[in-house]
C-alpha cells in the first residue's frame, strides 16, 4: 500500500544519509591523514575496483535492512557473487538494490562525484530511490506517487519556469552525459574507439546535422552513472547514455528520474542474446538511454498535485 511504501521511503532516506555520513567520515580521515593509505583491489580489470569503504558501507546498509525488513531481498554490488547468473537478479519480490559507493574510481582519486545509492524495487519496477552525494550535500529522493526531491525540499526537475522542451533536433544543443564504463576490451561490438568516435562526432562540426548548429552543447562524464541519472532528473543533463550498467547502478536513479517526469529506456540491440529474454524492462538492461523531464506537462501531472 502507499502507506507501507511511505514508511519504507522514510527509512531509506534516513539510511541513505547515515551511509553517506559514514562515507564522508572515511573521506575526512583520508584528507587529514588519520586513515591508513587508501588501497583498492582490482576485480575484472584495472578500472573495475573495490575499496574497503565500498565493503564497509554495504555491510552497514545490509545489516540495517535485514534488521528492519528481514523478508525483503537484498542485491548489493559487493554482495553479488561473481559469476552468479545475471538474468532476473530482480524479480517480483520486494528487493533492495544497493550501490554503497557509486563512483569508486572518483572516490579513490578524491574527485567528489561519488554517492550512496539505495533503490527499492517492487514488481520489477524501482519504486523508491535515494541517492546521497555527501561531499556536495545533495540528497536526491523519490517514492512513486510522491514526486522527486532534492534535499527533501526542492522538487525535481529544478528548472520549472517551465523547463524548456527538448530541442527538436536533439542531441543538438543538449548536454549529453555518458560514461566510459568498465569494459575496455577491443571487441567489434563495443570497443572504446567506436564509442569515443561517436562522442567526438556529436561534439564536433563533422557530426553536426546542420553544420555548426548541429553540435551538442557539451559532453560530460562524471564517473558515476547514478549521479548522471540524478542530474538528468534535475534537468541539468538532457540525455544520458551508458552501456554496461548493473541493476545497482541504476535502480535508485530510475525511480527518481521517473518521478521527476523523465524517461528511460533500454537500448539493447534486439538480437543481443544476453538481454533478448528480458521483457520490456527497466532493470536488467545493459544499455540505457535517459531523457530529462521534457516540459511542464510532464511535471504537472497527477503526481504533482499530491
Ligand atoms: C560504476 C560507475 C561508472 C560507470 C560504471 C559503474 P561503481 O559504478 O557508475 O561511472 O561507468 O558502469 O559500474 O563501480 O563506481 O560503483
Amino acid at each position: 500500500t502507499q502507506d507501507e511504501l511511505d514508511q519504507i521511503y522514510a527509512f531509506a532516506v534516513d539510511l541513505g544519509r547515515k551511509a553517506g555520513d559514514l562515507l564522508m567520515e572515511r573521506v575526512e580521515q583520508r584528507i587529514d591523514g588519520s586513515d591508513a593509505p587508501q588501497t583498492f583491489e582490482e576485480k575484472e580489470n584495472a578500472v573495475d575496483i573495490v575499496t574497503q569503504t565500498d565493503e564497509d558501507v554495504e555491510v552497514f546498509i545490509r545489516d540495517a535492512i535485514h534488521t528492519k525488513y528481514p523478508t525483503h531481498k537484498f542485491l548489493g554490488e559487493e554482495t553479488y557473487a561473481k559469476g552468479e547468473s545475471r538474468e532476473y537478479l530482480i524479480d517480483a519480490q520486494p528487493t533492495w538494490c544497493i550501490d554503497p559507493l557509486d563512483g569508486t574510481v572518483n572516490y579513490t582519486h578524491l574527485f567528489p562525484m561519488y554517492c550512496v545509492s539505495i533503490g527499492f524495487v517492487v514488481d520489477n519496477l524501482p519504486a523508491i530511490g535515494v541517492i546521497y552525494a555527501p561531499f556536495q550535500n545533495q540528497l536526491f529522493s523519490a517514492c512513486s506517487g510522491r514526486g522527486a526531491w532534492l534535499n527533501e525540499k526542492r522538487r525535481l526537475p529544478l528548472i520549472r519556469n517551465p523547463i524548456p522542451p527538448m530541442p527538436a533536433n536533439a542531441p543538438s544543443r543538449c548536454i549529453f552525459s555518458c560514461e566510459w564504463g568498465k569494459d575496455r576490451r577491443d571487441i567489434p561490438d563495443g570497443n572504446m574507439h567506436r564509442k569515443i568516435e561517436s562522442f567526438v562526432n556529436m561534439a564536433a562540426e563533422i557530426g553536426g546535422r546542420e553544420g555548426k548548429g548541429g553540435m551538442v552543447h557539451g559532453i560530460r562524464s562524471l564517473g558515476s552513472a547514478t549521479l548522471d541519472l540524478a542530474y538528468t532528473a534535475m534537468g541539468s543533463f538532457d540525455i544520458w547514455w551508458e552501456g554496461g550498467c548493473w541493476e545497482w547502478d541504476v535502480a535508485a536513479g530510475i525511480a527518481i528520474l521517473l518521478e521527476a517526469g523523465g524517461l528511460i529506456t533500454s537500448a539493447n540491440p534486439p538480437d543481443d542474446p544476453d538481454t533478448a529474454s528480458i521483457p520490456d524492462m527497466k532493470l536488467g538492461s545493459r544499455l540505457y538511454l535517459a531523457i530529462r523531464p521534457a516540459g511542464s506537462s510532464a511535471t504537472e501531472s497527477g503526481r504533482e498535485s499530491q
